[in-house]
């Protein structure tokens, strides 16, 4: 099979191209900066290979590691992980984060109660902040505060320095950078779990229960291990749910028709808060999910095989560098027809029944299935419901641009004119 040289030289350079991988076929091998991949746009292969293949060290996983240690998203010791996994996956389990609705509520009402008719805001940063202020509210029960911008700055130089290393580029100044701003998130975690450690809370918090399970401790859970998870899920549940709020707002407000549909569900749900506002609000869920689908905000998902295998004819050998993609298997128009119209009625409860396993990945999907999926579905559907259900917005852009460092994120600042409020 012949190998597709990529012209990209960086990842959101490879967002706009990746798709064309898909005139050759369901399964290409393609060279993007110097690395053969083998690009995989097949339903039944991707629930395959993602449920039962390897995740390895990769070209950024150096950087990563630089930040959130051994943590969930780069540790691949096997034994190891699963222990830890299991405890974080615990946590953020339905039943679990079910405790924080009325916060992440409070807090979205927060984000639009001062603003007026008529104000510029910009969206991007309004959403990033609201995200970070919704972690912080599980993880540690409180605030970040002014360290809300060191998170950001350590993110924004992790994604760069990641983006460089895929486009091999050594930039010392950045990476010397983010080591300065990685050791201030340390000692912040630091602080926190002594001050925790010192008073607990009386609610349980992640934290809490990290610190907790350190106690008791088995070899697992030595240090550095609740400083990895906590800035692991600073880092993993950011900017990939800001953006997927910030997107499905956009679209709502585009769209009148699935915004009354919206509103009114919305206010009716907002007539009863004794009861669950997720569990009453099964429109919104499907408009999450629909904005997940045409912009997953983890766009590329890579794997090993570590053993020869035949699938449907076809052989991938051991150690074979595969890239699963849900920005271009959710839009393949043979899984999702008319893939570029924002139709939130595919995830309706009879239609999602029809969607084919391994054609929707947003969250990935196997053992290493994203275990802040509820969350990131629960926070988006509040901020996404509440923000398009109170305020209308006119966009300054017709299409906002967005690039890929290493997830989906706007490229500007996302302004728009408030319409009205209410
Ligand atoms: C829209 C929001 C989100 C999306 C689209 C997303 C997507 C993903 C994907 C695709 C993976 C798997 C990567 C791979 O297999 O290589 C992943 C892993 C992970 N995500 Fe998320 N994520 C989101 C939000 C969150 C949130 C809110 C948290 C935590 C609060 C989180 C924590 C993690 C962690 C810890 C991992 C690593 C899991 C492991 O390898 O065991 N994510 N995420």
């Amino acid at each position: 099979m012949q190998t597709i040289k990529m012209r990209s030289k960086n990842q959101t350079e490879l967002l706009s191209e990746i798709r064309s991988l898909t005139q050759y076929g369901r399964i290409v091998p393609y060279d993007f900066c110097g690395d053969t991949k083998l690009f995989i746009n097949d339903a039944r292969l991707t629930n395959w290979m993602l449920s039962n293949t390897e995740k390895r060290a990769n070209a950024f996983t150096p950087v990563i590691e630089k930040v959130t240690g051994q943590g969930l998203l780069t540790n691949r010791d096997l034994e190891l992980w699963k222990n830890r996994r299991l405890t974080i996956q615990r946590l953020l389990a339905p039943s679990n984060i079910a405790q924080y609705e009325k916060r992440l509520i409070q807090r979205t009402q927060l984000v639009y109660k001062d603003w007026n008719q008529g104000q510029r805001v910009g969206m991007k940063e309004v959403v990033n902040d609201l995200t970070l202020d919704n972690l912080a509210s599980a993880v540690i029960g409180g605030d970040f505060g002014d360290f809300r911008n060191n998170i950001k700055t350590t993110l924004a130089l992790m994604v760069e320095s990641m983006d460089d290393a895929v486009s091999k580029i050594v930039n010392e100044e950045k990476l010397e950078k983010l080591d300065h701003f990685v050791s201030l998130l340390e000692s912040y975690v630091a602080t926190i779990s002594e001050q925790k450690s010192e008073s607990p809370s009386e609610k349980e918090y992640i934290i809490d229960a990290l610190l907790r399970a350190k106690k008791t401790s088995k070899k697992e859970f030595v240090d550095p291990w609740v400083r990895d998870e906590i800035i692991t899920l600073m880092m993993a549940g950011f900017d990939t749910t800001s953006f997927l709020i910030g997107i499905a707002i956009f679209h709502v407000s585009q769209n009148q028709e699935i915004k009354d549909r919206l509103t009114a569900e919305v206010r009716e749900a907002e007539k009863n808060p004794q009861n669950s506002f997720i569990e009453s609000t099964p429109y919104l869920r499907m408009i999450t999910s629909e904005a997940l689908r045409m912009y997953p905000s983890a766009p590329f998902i890579g794997r090993f095989a570590h053993e020869s295998k035949e699938i449907d004819g076809f052989v991938i050998e051991k150690d074979t560098d595969m890239m699963m993609s849900p920005w271009v298997t959710q839009m393949d128009e043979e899984y999702f027809p008319d893939p570029f119209v924002f139709n939130p009625e595919r995830f309706s409860p009879d239609n999602r029944e029809n969607i084919v396993k391994g054609s929707y990945f947003p969250f990935s999907m196997g053992p290493r299935i994203c275990p802040g999926n509820h969350f990131a579905m629960q926070e988006a559907a509040i901020a996404i419901g509440l923000i398009c259900a109170h305020v209308d917005f006119e966009y300054e852009l017709e299409q906002p641009k967005i690039d890929c460092p290493v997830t989906l994120r706007f490229a500007d600042p996302l302004f728009a004119k408030v319409a009205k409020i209410e």
